[in-house]
């Protein structure tokens, strides 16, 4: 990999997997969907994820489901439909639907009639639940993906606030905004964060992880207010596939874990949603304060972001470079191999190597 890296639609060769892959999210990744809380036993809601609607549920048993949201007779949205927490009734004709997708009743069928409503499935996408958060995968071969992350606190989570943010651009620049430090100091310039006017070379060493690279604990900047409310914590910040930037900062024996994560609604659109947890019994009175300071964050790259996509619309090429700019190409390395060791059916290796970057930010 050079310093100078132009991305855009580079040649491909047989073997290797079309261009258009490493411009696209990858299929076969879990993604986050929603927060636990937001979808009560008995509830039902549609979603768009990779372009395509799914019908995402929870029975009354707790069990969740997601469900293609198309109902096979005549194309109907099956979210639209009646949800008695045991079944999907479609708003059509009324054809009943269990939480594994496979059609239970066809009101309009008498004796006589040749047609088995049990052969009759809508797809079904496994979806799971961990740390509050709904996750839903879309792709084939999930053993071989990257896992859920897990969000692990040394204490019991005191303070809990998750927001979501949609933004009007593609998935690859709203995840690389997820590990651009450069943007740190112009976008997140506010009083309470980090004025641009602080701006000072900093050291950071990395290592790779089975499928992203971590920021070595080190001890927060000086030059972020945000920090600085806790002295000066230690801090560490894995970013994994698809999308996820994972921090955890520690204060003594206490944590706050800080993870962003992107949703790919569709080519144009992506979900962030931004989810704190702490240990920490001082921030449980905290949560509007917090919860008001994240939405904040989020739109200020949303704002940002949807100005650079229109800019990549009129001319779908960006530079990368410099040492800050190095976290961005090894985001393609990771997510160009992962493509290619899932279209050769091989187990993805992380290349990347341990490595010490110095930026100004
Ligand atoms: S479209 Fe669903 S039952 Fe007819
Ligand atoms: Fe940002």
């Amino acid at each position: 990999m050079t310093s100078s890296t132009m991305i855009a639609g580079a040649a491909h060769t047989a073997e290797a997997p079309a261009a258009s892959e490493f411009r696209e999210p990858p299929r076969e990744a879990w993604y986050c969907v929603k927060s636990t809380g937001s979808l009560a036993a008995g509830a039902m809601t549609s979603i768009t994820v990779l372009g395509e609607q799914v019908v995402l549920g929870r029975m009354k048993t707790g069990r969740l489901f997601a469900l293609r949201d198309r109902c096979p007779h005549r194309g109907a949205p099956l979210s639209q439909g009646r949800f008695d927490g045991e079944a999907i009734t479609c708003p059509f004709h009324g054809w009943r639907f269990g939480g594994d997708g496979r059609c239970q009743a066809m009101p309009t069928l008498v004796d006589g009639d040749v047609a088995d409503p049990g052969q009759v499935k809508v797809g079904e996408f496994p979806v799971c639940e961990s740390d509050g958060i709904i996750w839903l995968y879309m792709g084939t071969g999930l053993a071989a993906a990257p896992p859920v992350p897990a969000l692990t606190l040394a204490g019991p989570a005191l303070c809990r606030v998750a927001v979501s943010v949609l933004v009007e651009a593609s998935y690859d620049l709203c995840v690389l905004s997820l590990i651009d430090p450069g943007h740190v100091g112009y976008v997140h310039n506010s009083w309470w964060w980090r004025p641009t006017a602080t701006a000072r070379e900093k050291v950071k060493d990395f290592e790779p992880l089975p499928f992203g690279f971590r920021m070595r604990a080190h001890q927060a900047s000086t030059n972020s207010r945000g920090y600085r409310l806790f002295g000066r914590p230690q801090t560490e910040v894995d970013f994994l596939l698809p999308g996820q930037r994972i921090e955890r900062i520690r204060i003594g024996e206490r944590s706050i874990i800080n993870a962003t994560f992107a949703t790919p609604i569709d080519a144009r659109r992506t979900l962030f949603t931004n989810v704190l947890l702490a240990d920490l019994p001082q921030l449980m009175p905290l949560s509007p304060v917090i919860r008001w300071a994240a939405r904040a964050f989020l739109r200020q790259d949303q704002r940002i972001l949807e100005l650079a996509q229109q800019g990549l619309e009129r001319k779908p090429t960006m530079l990368l470079l410099g040492q800050a700019d190095r976290l961005a190409q090894w985001y393609f390395r990771l997510k160009r191999d992962y493509a290619a060791a899932r279209h050769e059916g091989k187990a993805f290796s992380n290349t990347l190597v341990p490595e010490r970057l110095r930026w100004r930010t």
